[in-house]
């Protein structure tokens, strides 16, 4: 049931407004005694020319009320009390109709949304930093799919540059077939750092690189076979780190994928006049939008990253026709994507303003005993499964004799930490911290999957419900505010599609484990009043498990049925 139409098309009947707007000066207020919903007629007070609260007198009259409990005038607000058990049965009802699809819209019908994410640079490590990208993409995904988009999702992996000719150098000079077969991206991090090394002390390392990565973009055979042995490499890494997280993509496109595209791209940018000379280079001038110019061909003819994003984004346009096209990145690369985006608009296409930059913070440690396999970097494969591990001695602790327990530890390792990566504002840094994030009672992955697993156990005791359910039983304020927040789910989705922040599921889920808790808390199911409340209350947690289930997946978060 959707209140919020409801009462707008009561006040529409009063006053001649569009619906549309009537709605979105809805709210729903902070505390119960003030209502489910409020209404609040200061923008009407212009329109009509009359003060507020005369104006929320009023209508409160004049109001058709039936299907509310009642409709109360403070000032100049209107405060709507909906029928409490009307609202539990439908919403209960609702959620278990829908299962899975329960929060599920179609507001992006036959668009097309393209989402930029993890992205990560061929042998190189992938780290705890690039589970941001990770996590956040994959979550809008979800949510972005939830709301009925057709969601395009892209690995732009950072595979071309000329990092591959100084990695060709390496591999050639120092290069450990042995070590390269057993632990790629570690093999490739030390002859990479190698080479930083020695060439210092021989500059005329850097020529060699040059040569080698003039070769592959030649397309010679020895060079374009080491290049694609290690990104083969790297891939594999990746792909049992996506797996690990249940991450997929619909592209795996990265840079190099852009190669033969760029020329054409080039001459539209030049067509369209904003080429110029700078020191050799070719560069289009922003200097109108106070920002350096953005590069386009180096002095010795290169391309770099920003080509490539430009021709990307075109690409993107051509191919998925896209109604947005999202690139989930850190913030360091604010002034990039400004410069791209800025560079498209100039070149008269208007779907740059389709194109969105959405960043992020960095990840910080409390406790530095983590275990790191070179220098100061940790890689995202060993966080996780230490994250597994230390979960799985908790269990060993708390309940041995637990079945399945190394999916079990999976499950909830993996969630804790894809849970503190998406629990705040995107912008915001996280501060990593093991004992915080594994812990069963705090705003944590493994608090809501706990009261998940604690929800089915209740329903694996009572066993099936029967068919008719008298949801008037349920008569408590916890009750009445577990369904309510039941009832947020698309709400939630829909904000964080706005906004562009998961974390409002996460705080959404957190708020419905905390509501399920505290009627838990002050009502026994099992030894209810009578067998009538035990089934309705029943029915309920069914509900609430559908919903914890749906919130955390949107998250990519697994449930876990025992634990
Ligand atoms: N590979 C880049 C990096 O690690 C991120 C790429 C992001 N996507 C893009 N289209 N630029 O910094």
């Amino acid at each position: 049931m959707d209140y919020k139409k409801i009462i707008a098309e009561r006040i529409k009947e009063n006053v001649d407004l569009e619906l549309e707007f009537i709605e979105k000066l809805i709210e729903i207020p902070p505390q119960a005694d003030m209502g489910d919903f409020a209404f609040p007629c200061f923008q009407l007070a212009k329109v009509l020319r009359k003060a507020p609260h005369m104006i929320a007198g009023d209508l409160v009259e004049k109001i058709d009320k039936s299907g509310f409990e009642r409709v109360e005038n403070i000032g100049p607000y209107l405060n709507f009390f909906v029928d409490k058990t009307t609202l539990i049965k439908e919403t209960v009802e609702k959620v278990l109709n829908d299962g899975e699809r329960y929060g599920c819209s179609e507001i992006g019908k036959g668009k097309t949304i393209t989402i930029d994410y993890s992205s990560p640079n061929i042998a190189k490590p992938f780290h705890v930093g690039h589970l941001f990208t990770t996590a956040l993409g994959n979550s809008l995904y979800r949510i972005f799919t939830a709301q009925g988009y057709k969601v395009v999702g892209i690995n732009h992996l950072g595979d071309w540059g000329t990092q591959f000719g100084k990695l060709i150098s390496a591999y050639k000079r120092w290069g450990n077939e042995e070590a390269l077969e057993k632990e790629p991206i570690n093999e490739l991090l030390r002859i990479y750092v190698k080479f930083h090394e020695e060439a210092e002390k021989n500059p005329s390392l850097e020529d060699e690189a040059r040569k080698y990565f003039k070769n592959l973009e030649d397309g010679k055979e020895e060079e374009t076979k080491l290049w694609t042995r290690f990104k083969e490499l790297s891939l594999k890494e990746f792909k049992r780190v996506y797996d690990m997280l249940g991450v997929r993509f619909d592209s795996y496109a990265g840079e190099s994928f852009y190669n033969d595209k760029m020329d054409d791209m080039v001459e539209l940018i030049e067509k369209s006049g904003l080429l110029v000379e700078s020191q050799g280079a070719k560069v289009v001038m922003l200097e109108d939008y106070n920002m350096p110019p953005c590069i386009i061909k180096k002095a010795d003819g290169a391309t770099i990253y920003a080509t490539r994003d430009l021709t990307a984004a075109k690409y993107r346009k051509d191919t998925y026709d896209f109604y947005k096209n999202i690139y989930v990145v850190g913030k360091d690369q604010t002034l990039h994507f400004k410069q791209v985006f800025t560079t498209l608009k100039l070149m008269g296409y208007d779907w740059a303003d389709d194109c969105v930059h959405v960043p992020f913070g960095m990840v910080r440690f409390s406790d530095k005993k983590l275990s790191t396999r070179k220098g100061d970097v940790i890689f995202l494969e060993d966080l996780l499964n230490e994250a597994v591990a230390k979960t799985l001695d908790i269990i060993e602790e708390k309940n041995p004799n637990l079945e399945d327990k190394e999916d079990v530890a999976k499950k909830i390792g993996i969630g804790a930490v894809v849970f503190t990566y998406l629990k705040n504002n995107r912008e915001r840094d996280i501060v990593f911290d093991w004992k915080e994030m594994l812990s069963f009672d705090g705003e944590t992955g493994p608090y809501v999957q706990y009261t998940y697993a604690r929800a089915k156990s209740i329903i694996r005791k009572l066993g099936n419900a029967p068919e008719n359910i008298d949801y008037s039983k349920l008569t408590s304020k916890e009750e009445f505010e577990l369904v309510k927040e039941l009832s947020n789910l698309q709400n939630a989705i829909n904000s964080a599609a706005d906004k562009l922040q998961p974390c409002m599921i996460t705080r959404y889920v957190l708020d419905v484990a905390k509501a399920f808790n505290k009627f838990y808390n002050s009502h026994s199911i099992v030894n209810s009043e009578d067998d009538e409340t035990k089934y309705a209350r029943l029915k309920m947690v069914e509900a609430v498990c559908q919903v914890i289930k749906n919130s955390l997946y949107l998250i990519g978060v697994d449930v876990v049925e025992k634990m």
